[in-house]
């Protein structure tokens, strides 16, 4: 939805439009001010210190686009006992429409006072302050995610966290120690890496741990999907609200498809090799994708993970290709096919016979992960899977730094010496950017 779709006029609490840190610190002094603020800050909730299976919950929604939007729905669905009181945007009308879509739904459970809806990059604050809100919900861009994750943990929220979880090797150091944190706290991080919760996803990998395709051998998993949107500039937007707005097309924001969508696959096949992989080689380019995009339209990258298994990855979303989106698992006795979003799960042995199957819906599967998160802060012993996520989604980066540079990235590299931190210093609504610039292999360098 463009800025400009949706009329919805309420108030809102502005005023922190303009800048994401007044002061304008860089990554890493953002990181130190983080931690010192969080020495006077950490408040583990009373809902963290014990089980109480009835405690009501409150919550807060950081990005209310698309998907924030299903989050919300897919909680409130699932849980009773919970209320949302606040949300922040970019946007208030953004706010403002999730507020009228979802109260027509469930007007027991949002509660969205009109001076509880904050617009503007710092807007995540205000619901983070707020002492009264248990659960907090991050959904906006990528870009942002490990930022938001360091300072609600510090401020000792609950939280839900959509994929990917960072889009940089900067980022990923930043989402372990919140991990950390986290669990130091006994506050909760449930991230949207729904297939983790999937019936038929669990059980082809419970198949898979107990032998049913003998040794697993190698994988191929493909997220060959359809195009993606495309935002033109509005007048009047700087280059920094320009990006956000039309964030997909922007690295530093989205990570690319390889890490902003095909992570869900990746994640998937760090769970069947039990870890991440040793290495990533791969190509790719962009045929398609208007002149203002950095994003590549096709990927292919092989990664090596530990025991010499092999799996082989595609990405792309070029118009009028065949979709395709699964997972094959080879084993030196059967093989596994796990079909994404519902398409089921099967297993044949090496001549084809079909020897095991399931069905899973991935909408229940959305519903089940903050089932899980209530539950588990209901329980007093609160769900941190932030570490598995960010695995994945580093990963992911990896697998991006090897073909927009052309060579063989590790996983040493990538979490050890890496440098690479796409996020913009001194980052305020009025920023100016460097216009769009995609990578060439062979003249982009690994950093
Ligand atoms: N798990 C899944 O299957 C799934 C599906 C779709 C999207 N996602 C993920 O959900 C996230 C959001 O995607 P979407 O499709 O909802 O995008 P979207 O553009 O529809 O919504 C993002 C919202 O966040 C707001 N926003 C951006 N930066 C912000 C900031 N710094 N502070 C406050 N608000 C900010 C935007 O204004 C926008 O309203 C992405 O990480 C995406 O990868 C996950």
């Amino acid at each position: 939805m463009s800025p400009s779709e949706n009329s919805d006029k309420a108030s809102c609490q502005t005023g922190s439009k303009t800048s994401f840190q007044k002061s304008g610190p860089s990554r890493r002094s953002f990181l130190a001010t983080s931690a010192a603020a969080s020495a006077v800050a950490t408040m583990v909730h009373s809902s963290t210190a014990r089980a109480d299976d009835k405690l009501e919950l409150r919550m807060g929604i950081v990005g209310c686009g698309g998907r924030g939007r299903g989050a919300l729905e897919d909680s409130l669905s699932i849980n009773d006992g919970v209320k949302v009181v606040a949300a922040a945007d970019l946007y208030a009308k953004q706010c403002n429409y999730t507020r009228t879509i979802l109260g027509r739904k469930f007007p027991d459970k949002i509660d969205i006072a009109d001076d509880r809806i904050y617009e503007g990059l710092d807007a995540y604050k205000r619901i983070l302050d707020d002492k009264t809100i248990d659960v907090v919900l991050l959904t906006t861009s990528p870009g942002f995610r490990p930022f938001h994750l360091v300072e609600a943990v510090d401020a000792g929220k609950h939280i839900f966290a959509e994929k990917p979880s960072c889009v940089d090797p900067a980022g990923y150091r930043m989402c372990l120690k919140a991990h950390e944190k986290a669990e130091a706290n006994n506050t909760a991080i449930v991230t949207g890496t729904q297939y983790r919760r999937q019936v038929n996803y669990m059980g082809a990998v419970e198949q898979i741990r107990k032998g049913a395709i003998g040794e697993v051998i190698n994988a191929v998993t493909r997220y060959c999907s359809t195009p993606i949107w495309f935002k033109n500039r509005e007048e009047g937007m700087s280059d920094a609200e320009y990006q956000m707005f039309n964030w997909m097309h922007f690295i530093w924001l989205s990570g690319d498809q390889i890490v902003e969508q095909a992570v869900h696959n990746i994640d998937a096949m760090n769970w069947v090799m039990d870890g991440p992989p040793v290495s990533a080689y791969g190509c790719g380019g962009r045929f398609t994708r208007p002149e203002g995009s950095e994003m590549w339209d096709s990927m292919c990258i092989d990664y090596e993970y530990p025991n010499n298994r092999t799996v082989s990855f595609m990405c792309r979303q070029i118009p009028q290709t065949q979709v395709d989106n699964g997972n094959v698992i080879y084993g030196s006795e059967g093989i596994c096919y796990i079909g994404a979003m519902s398409n089921g799960s099967r297993i044949t042995d090496r001549k084809g016979n079909e020897i095991w199957k399931m069905e899973g819906s991935i909408g229940a599967a959305y519903q089940q992960e903050h089932k899980d998160l209530i539950d588990s802060i209901r329980s007093g012993k609160p769900i941190v899977e932030l570490k598995q996520t960010a695995d994945s989604s580093l990963t992911a980066v990896m697998g991006r730094l090897a073909a927009y540079t052309g060579q063989r990235v590790t996983w040493d590299f990538v979490t050890k010496e890496s440098q690479l931190d796409l996020f913009p210093k001194d980052l305020t609504w009025e920023s100016s950017l460097p216009p769009a610039k995609h990578a060439v292999p062979g003249s982009t360098k690994l950093v």
